[in-house]
């Protein structure tokens, strides 16, 4: 698994030391609320498991598949493959995001989710690709910004494997350069 990294991006320590930075200001920003963590499937998972440890105020946490990346590329298409399994409406919601790129697939999920009656909709990304970007949308919460390379690990897959990498890593071009071309 390793053979297949170019480079590591963002440590493991780095991540900890930002989720408990991004935990205390959601702490702090939602002191009177109780905010619902929506986790998206599944690449968020062990960045939100991370966060969720760093936030001191009563929450939820609830998870969604909404993903439909192939390969290297977006699609543009989103499919909801597991919805909420409970209302959220009148909520402050904080989507939990693994890496915000084009941004078309939180956007869909934001409107989405006020669409459900959700009273707020806040966004946390572990990594924020900005130079990805097609869709006018920005996270309110952003771990680290990257440069606009595919990377791999932290939750975050090609073709679903890397996911339990420890850390961001750039994939080594080869691994996916065939399936481009
Ligand atoms: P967007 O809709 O283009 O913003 O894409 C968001 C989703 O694309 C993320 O939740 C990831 O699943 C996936 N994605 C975007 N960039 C990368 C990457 O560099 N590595 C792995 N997955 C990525």
């Amino acid at each position: 698994m390793l053979e297949n990294i170019k480079k590591v991006l963002v440590s493991q320590e780095a991540i900890i030391e930002r989720s408990k930075e991004i935990g205390a200001q959601i702490s702090k920003d939602y002191a009177d609320k109780m905010p619902v963590l929506v986790a998206l499937l599944k690449g968020s998972v062990p960045f939100a498991a991370e966060l969720m440890k760093y936030i001191d105020i009563d929450m939820e946490i609830e998870f969604m598949d909404v993903s439909s990346y192939e390969g290297t590329k977006s699609t543009g298409e989103i499919k909801i493959i597991k919805d909420l399994d409970r209302s959220i409406k009148d909520c402050d919601v904080i989507i939990v995001e693994d890496i915000v790129d084009t941004g078309k697939t939180l956007k869909t999920v934001k409107e989405l989710l006020y669409s459900k009656g959700a009273k707020d909709v806040k966004v946390a990304t572990l990594l924020d690709k900005k130079y990805g970007r097609v869709v006018d949308i920005e996270a309110d919460y952003v771990g680290f910004d990257i440069p606009d390379e595919f990377v791999v690990g932290y939750g975050l897959d090609f073709n679903q494997k890397f996911r339990n990498l420890p850390f961001v890593g750039v994939l080594k071009e080869e691994c996916y350069r065939s399936e481009n071309e």
